[in-house]
């Protein structure tokens, strides 16, 4: 069993622990209020009906719909008349959907109540359980709103992690391999050497579960409000929101997340900031968790604007992104969107797609 991690925040430090028993720990709380993907309510009836049999229960759809400052009159009013004080606590059992609506109506309701999360998704539990983040959709923009506020308490089981789907899995991995990228090479390849076994060995997939979240720690805790060094965990990620909304969200986003990885590495090569050494020693790994949506059409005109209207943007002309250096470290740059850039990206969609079909 994997140790428990203690990870620091402006109100003081959560816990993280790897427990079988979450169930148990999590119905143990007095005074809980609900909110739980509908789905998971299903499948898990069994293990879950200690939490589900309360007097308090909120079953959601896991839909970006859901996810949007529009639907939070609703839940309020559906938490109102639950009785909900500010003395009570949220409890979000799901994923990363379940985990944003319920961290805001945290900050927000009655200006703060307690959260506390189950994660159930390989997405939430090696990445979005820690790191304070709410994201919220606001008409058709996706994550507009938000806020930092941490959960008082995180339990992870690995009893939730079978029944997701293939591309469920693979999108949380997509975010286990960003961050070991980070760390540097060694981890990258340590990881890139495991992958089949995480998916055949629950408790390597736990093993790495924890690591990945040992390895961004000390990110967020140096730097909770995202104004510095926290940065680098953007990797793939501005290229991938570009891809999920040019794309209108057909890539899961961890996967969207590892192909902006991928095409980090093309964009860095062609301007001479990596080799063809750093390119070869990730693109294979990156490319089969990838697999399946290499070739799905992400039309460039789309894809450039939204890159340019990222939320990490500085300036007008250019895009801040996250590129892989020739010595193996990550960092943040800001990039001129010009026609070698534009030229960079296309060409990487068409020659991966090409790879995929062939
Ligand atoms: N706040 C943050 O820090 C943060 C970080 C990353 C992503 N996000 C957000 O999280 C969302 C994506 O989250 P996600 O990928 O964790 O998943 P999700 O909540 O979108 O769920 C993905 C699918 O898995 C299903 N599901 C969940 N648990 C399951 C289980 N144990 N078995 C079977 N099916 C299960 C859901 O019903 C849904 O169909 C996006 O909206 C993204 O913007 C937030
Ligand atoms: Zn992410």
């Amino acid at each position: 069993m994997s140790e428990s991690l203690s990870i620091k925040s402006h109100v003081g430090p959560y816990h993280v622990a790897f427990a079988d028993d979450a169930v148990t720990l999590a119905a143990a709380v007095q005074d809980v209020h609900v909110i739980v993907d509908r789905r998971v309510a299903e499948l898990h009836k069994g293990e879950l009906a200690p939490l589900l049999s309360g007097n308090s229960v909120l079953q959601l759809e896991a839909t970006e719909k859901n996810k949007a400052l529009e639907r939070m009159p609703e839940f309020v009013a559906e938490l109102l008349k639950r009785g909900i004080r500010k003395d009570h606590h949220l409890l979000a059992i799901g994923g990363g959907i379940i985990q944003d609506i319920t961290c805001f109506l945290s900050a927000t309701l009655m200006r703060g109540i307690d959260w506390m999360f189950l994660p159930t998704t390989l997405l939430a539990q090696c990445d979005s359980c820690i790191g304070s983040k709410s994201s919220i959709n606001s008409g058709d923009t996706k994550n507009i709103v938000g806020t930092f506020t941490p959960p008082s308490q995180v339990w992870i089981s690995g009893r939730f992690l079978p029944s997701l789907d293939e591309r469920d899995l693979r999108s949380g991995v997509g975010e286990m391999l960003k961050v070991h990228a980070i760390d540097g090479p060694a981890s990258f390849d340590r990881l890139a050497r495991d992958y089949d076994s995480l998916f055949s060995n629950p408790n390597k997939m736990l093993e790495y579960i924890h690591r990945a979240l040992v390895i961004k720690k000390p990110f967020i805790e140096a730097d909770e409000f995202d104004l510095g060094v926290r940065n680098v965990l953007n990797f793939g990620h501005s290229f991938g929101h570009a891809i999920e909304a040019a794309t209108d969200f057909g890539v899961p986003h961890g996967i969207a997340v590892t192909i902006g990885m991928d095409v980090a590495l093309e964009v860095a090569r062609g301007i001479g900031m990596t080799g063809e050494d750093t390119v070869t020693r990730m693109r294979s790994t990156l490319r089969r968790n990838a697999r399946g949506f290499l070739n799905v059409p992400v039309p460039m005109d789309r894809f450039l604007t939204a890159l340019s209207k990222d939320k990490k943007n500085r300036g007008s002309g250019t895009a801040t992104v996250v590129l892989p250096h020739s010595d193996g470290k990550i960092a943040r740059s800001i990039q001129p969107v010009d026609e070698r850039f534009r030229h960079l990206c296309a060409r990487y969609f068409e020659s991966a797609s090409r790879e995929h079909a062939a």
